[in-house]
């Protein structure tokens, strides 16, 4: 089949790397693309919130499958407004509110049972304030709308809540996304993703993994879209993943189906577990990045096969999905100040790798001649494949020293956690 690809990260250079290897994928295109991804795969001059000309370039070209990598299109609409001329993996915008409204996706999951921390929704700053006096910090405050991963500030005390709030809902700084935010309760535990992939009744869930959110070692610094991550993680054992099979895949993909929307594409979510209880912290609708990065070079399924299933077909009932055995880990490489402001156009050298188990995925590069400069803030994720974790992150850092790339940096301890 001829396959679309939408998207410019780390998680979309995974996907083309590994739906490159689909037997059901003869022709791959991709846009925009990044500085790893074959020239002659890209197609330029398409606009990712120019849905009717998407529209006319998948009608004119005959897709047979477009995969959407970043949630904004989805939360738009891309899914709808493809829907009639192909097949699309990524649900469409009355489902993907989960990730495009925090108030929408609480609701949701109150409305279907699944655990998630207690929550409020405000839009005025008056009756915000007036709430947490009520409440014990460490207090949630989230903007409703999509933020990049910055919309949300866990306050130790009342008075950094008393700015986060204003910040949203007086100062604008987050505009239409800070009109409405929702406050909870703080969630004690340890960090996990779990991602499935969802045919609109069924979702198979990939292996869990955990991201690395904060900049800096010992997870200090800004939230960033993530740093690193690994996968197996050990306190995701059988159990406890038969509980988010449970309460919070299934619920959601039965709940989405009861309020007329069939999920087709992929699920994210974001889990705090304590003493094995799991809480929902945030849903995405698409692959997280960099847990893809680590996470699709274990699976030992066709890529192709699953997202054209999701996206026009059903699983068997029986279907599971197959991962090679051992560990991956991914190292993000970003350019100095960033998630602040950063400098672009840094020359990267030695980022190839000949070795299947050494994988290096772009995210903000682009080719120019025969040189490879960086365009964003996270610019690349070197992934090692390994027996078990110990090894892989060796491998990982070990490769990640000999990379010449003057300003920039990354985290040395991914994976520290989980060897502890
Ligand atoms: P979100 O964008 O909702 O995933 O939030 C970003 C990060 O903030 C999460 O990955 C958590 O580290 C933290 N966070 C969000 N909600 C909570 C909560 N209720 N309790 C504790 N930490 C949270
Ligand atoms: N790694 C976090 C995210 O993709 O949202």
């Amino acid at each position: 089949m001829k396959v679309l690809l939408l998207g410019s990260g780390g998680r979309e250079h995974a996907l083309y790397w590994k739906l490159r290897k689909s037997q059901r994928v003869s022709d791959l295109r991709a846009f925009p693309g990044n500085g790893g991804f074959p020239e002659d795969s890209l197609i330029a001059g398409l606009n990712l919130s120019d849905l009717p000309g998407l529209r006319r370039h998948v009608e004119q070209e005959r897709y047979d499958l477009v995969v959407v990598g970043p949630e904004d299109p989805l939360v738009n609409g891309i899914s709808d407004a493809l829907s009639s001329v192909c097949p699309v993996f990524g649900p469409r915008a009355a489902a993907a509110r989960l990730e495009g409204s925090k108030a929408f996706s609480k609701d949701f999951m109150e409305r279907h049972g699944i655990p998630t921390a207690a929550s409020r929704v405000f839009e005025a700053i008056g009756p915000a304030l007036e709430y947490c006096e009520g409440l014990e910090p460490p207090i949630v405050i989230k903007a409703d709308g999509l933020a990049q991963g910055k919309g949300v500030v866990v306050a130790m005390d009342r008075q950094e809540a008393e700015q986060a709030l204003r910040d949203r809902l007086e100062r604008d700084r987050f505009g239409e996304a800070g009109r409405r935010v929702v406050i909870e309760e703080f969630l004690p535990g340890e960090e996990a993703s779990v991602f499935a992939i969802c045919d609109g009744v069924r979702a198979l869930p990939l292996l869990a993994s955990q991201d690395h959110k904060r900049a800096f070692d010992g997870d200090q610094g800004p939230n960033t879209g993530g740093m690193g991550a690994y996968l197996p993680v050990p306190m995701m054992d059988a159990a406890v993943m038969q509980t988010v099979q449970e309460q919070v895949l299934d619920r959601a993909v039965a709940g989405m189906q009861a309020d007329g929307h069939e999920y087709r594409g992929l699920l994210y979510a974001g889990l705090m577990i304590h003493e094995g209880r799991v809480r929902v912290v945030e849903f995405n609708v698409r692959f997280g990045d960099p847990e893809t990065q680590a996470l699709l070079p274990l699976l030992n399924e066709d890529l192709g096969e699953l997202a054209q299933t999701a996206a026009s077909g059903r699983f068997a009932p029986n279907r599971t999905l197959n991962f090679h055995p051992g560990a991956a880990l991914v190292v993000v490489l970003a350019a100095d100040g960033y998630p602040g402001s950063y400098k672009k156009g840094i020359e990267l050298k030695n980022i190839d790798s000949a070795e299947s188990d050494i994988i290096f995925f772009h995210a903000g590069t682009r080719r120019e001649g025969g040189r490879i400069l960086s365009t964003g803030g996270r610019i690349l994720g070197l992934t090692a494949l390994g027996s078990g974790l110990r090894n892989a992150r060796e491998r990982a850092y070990a490769r990640l020293e000999k990379v010449v790339a003057p300003g920039t940096f990354y985290r040395k301890d991914i994976g520290v956690k989980a060897l502890q």
